[in-house]
């Protein structure tokens, strides 16, 4: 075991997304996985079916009494359903720990993650910690306040966000239609593309949370970001290919396709 990541964001029930995704996602990659939750949603593979906060106070709680004592090599945030818990998460980041930030806002279902009127707080609170932004194309256009259609407008938005004061920004091109998948790691210093076929697959939730938790995880452990990546991208498509078809809607992945207990 190498790496602990810290997770602040929110709990799905069907074990899919999530907190219990990022747990899975950074123990598959061999890390050691801590939480402080930020709130508690009853879901399934269909949809979210209530939303329960965290208070403010209680998600800094659990934040203080983990880095004290456990530590953290990175950390990882992804639901943050208000202002309040954006503060509350900020004010106790530790500013030399990497953090993966993915700007959750809405649930594959289509229920709302992120309350709109703190857009403006995740900018400016939340954005000055980022080592890599992950938004999919929706946030993205929130973010970057652009419609995104195409390939070219993925690239123009991601040179939008870095302008937002974010070192790198990974824009998750799962949004777009068409066959071919594309994913751009936008620095200053250049783009890193990767391509691939897309899965026709109805097995997709918590593919953005897997994907950020497994970086991570892969910076936890030292690595480079765009090796980080590379190697989380793997991971998800590997787990999306092996799904278990649980459920009637948005099918969770396989987590464990990297572990094999038969070893034991
Ligand atoms: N059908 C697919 N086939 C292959 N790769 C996919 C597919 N859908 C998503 N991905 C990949 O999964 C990762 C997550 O992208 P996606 O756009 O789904 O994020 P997201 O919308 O934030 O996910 P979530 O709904 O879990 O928040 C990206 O690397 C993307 O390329
Ligand atoms: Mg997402």
């Amino acid at each position: 075991m190498k790496g602990r990541v810290l997770i602040c964001a929110g709990s799905d029930s069907g074990g899919g997304a999530g907190i219990q995704a990022d747990i899975k996602a950074v123990t598959a990659m061999g890390g050691f996985a801590m939480t402080a939750i930020t709130a508690l949603t009853a879901q399934n593979t269909v949809g979210v079916h209530g939303v329960v906060g965290v208070e403010p106070w209680f998600i800094r709680r659990q934040m203080r009494v983990v880095l004290d004592d456990l530590g953290a090599d990175a950390i990882k945030t992804g639901m943050l359903a208000d202002s309040a818990t954006i503060e509350a998460v900020c004010a106790e980041l530790p500013r030399d720990v990497p953090l993966v930030a993915d700007p959750v806002m809405v649930a594959k279902g289509g229920h709302r993650l992120l309350d709109p009127s703190a857009t403006e707080t995740l900018k400016r609170v939340l954005l000055p910690f980022c080592t890599v932004l992950t938004p999919n194309l929706p946030e993205a256009e929130v973010l970057s306040g652009m419609t995104i259609r195409t390939e070219d407008d993925m690239h123009r938005a991601a040179e939008v966000m870095l302008t937002l004061g974010v070192p790198a920004v990974l824009l998750k091109g799962g949004h777009l239609d068409g066959e071919r998948l594309v994913d751009l790691l936008a620095t200053p210093d250049g783009t890193t593309r990767w391509e691939d076929a897309r899965v026709a697959t109805r097995h997709t939730h918590g593919t953005g949370c897997t994907l950020a938790s497994s970086i991570a995880a892969g910076l936890a452990q030292g690595m480079a970001l765009e090796a980080a990546v590379a190697r989380a991208r793997r991971y998800v498509r590997a787990a999306m290919l092996s799904a278990p078809g649980y459920g009637a809607g948005h099918g969770p992945l396989d987590h464990t396709v990297t572990l094999d207990p038969a070893r034991l």
